[in-house]
């Protein structure tokens, strides 16, 4: 049977960082609130770079890491909710970019999700025999649409990508994945568009900003993240003493620490780099796998659990073998 396996991966966050103490000069807030209640330290944010140009260095990074070159891929899938345009996709200016053939290459949207999203979409587009290589990428500038007088959410964000390259194999690198959708939870994680053009007026410059009720983002994440984990191993007959890892999407490390409790798996198995990262969306997790990758916490035939969720409200899992990794 044909699969889709983990053959590189990259990450790539920009170097200006923000410490908590720069927020107490914006709003009402402390350094010591923002560490116990979230886990954050500092986050990296953007000068100068664009969405296209954080998935640029990721993507040059994984395909190195893959040892592939840009003509090698067949497929590119960029989740995001901060593209540089409203159109073209990310997806295709980094096409053009990395030099890749006229290949197939398109945006999604599953907000902080949408990576796993994106994993679900090139694993059965691999598998079903069309696309032998995919590059998948995360890429957020959320600090372009976050509001610094709005002391509930302008802490929280980072800005970053991460870039995995699938290849088809024989053997099972992604497990299995699961994928879900709540579309009447929508109001307690939005961002407005454009409003709509009555009479042809001109818009007054209204920017969109991240709008959140964090209290029931924080309950929705630790009831489905435990859910989503046993789904998973359900789906293979697994237990939970079958992964060396979770990583899950880096929002709250009260989040993660509580769905630990929740599945009673071991803490120190749950990775953890919110602390120097902040909330980078669709950027956490594949960001997350990157670094622990390079840091030695996973290592190749180790199998963990990918688990994320967000807008819309969305959230959903892949169980992933690693192989074959330089
Ligand atoms: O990527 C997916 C999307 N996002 C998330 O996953 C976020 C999920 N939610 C969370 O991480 C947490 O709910 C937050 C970190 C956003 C908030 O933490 P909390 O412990 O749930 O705080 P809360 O919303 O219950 O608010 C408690 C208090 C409030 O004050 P009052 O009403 O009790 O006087 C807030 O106004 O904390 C206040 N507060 C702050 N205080 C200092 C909220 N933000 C801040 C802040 N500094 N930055």
């Amino acid at each position: 049977m044909r699969h889709a396996a983990l053959k590189g991966s990259g990450s790539y966050k920009p170097d200006n960082i923000v410490h908590n103490r720069t927020f107490e000069f914006l709003v009402d807030t402390s350094d010591e609130w923002i560490r116990s209640r979230t886990g954050i330290e500092k986050r990296p944010v953007t000068i100068d770079e664009n969405t296209s140009d954080l998935a640029f260095e990721a993507s040059i990074r994984a395909l190195r890491d893959a040892s592939m070159q840009a003509e090698d891929i067949d497929l590119i899938i960029v989740a995001t909710v901060t593209g540089d345009y409203f159109f073209p996709g990310v997806s295709q200016l980094l096409q053009r970019r990395l030099g890749c053939g006229n290949i197939t290459a398109f945006d999604i949207n599953a907000a902080c999700t949408g990576f796993i999203y994106a994993l679900e979409i090139a694993d059965q587009m691999i598998k079903g025999g069309r696309f032998d290589t995919a590059l998948i990428v995360g890429a957020e500038v959320l600090t372009k649409f976050t509001d610094f007088s709005d002391r509930n959410t302008c802490v929280l964000f980072g800005d970053a990508a991460g870039a995995m390259v699938l290849t088809a194999s024989k053997a099972p690198g992604i497990i299995t994945t699961s994928t879900h959708a709540r579309g009447d939870l929508e109001g307690y994680l939005h961002m407005e568009s454009y409003p709509l053009k009555k009479d042809f007026q001109t818009i007054e410059d209204s920017r969109p900003f991240i709008n959140m009720n964090g209290r029931e983002i924080f309950r929705f994440a630790t009831t489905v993240i435990p859910e989503v984990v046993e789904e998973l191993l359900g789906h293979e007959g697994m237990n939970l003493d079958a992964l060396d890892m979770i990583v899950a999407h880096q929002a709250n490390k009260r989040i993660i620490d509580k769905a630990s409790k929740a599945l009673a798996f071991p803490k120190e198995k749950m990775y953890l780099n919110i602390e120097s990262t902040g909330n980078t969306s669709a950027a956490s997790v594949p960001l997350a796998i990157d670094e622990a990758i390079k840091d030695d916490r996973l290592q190749s035939g180790d199998t963990f659990a990918a688990v994320a969720f967000g807008a819309g409200l969305t959230w959903g899992g892949a169980l992933i073998t690693l192989g074959g990794l330089s």
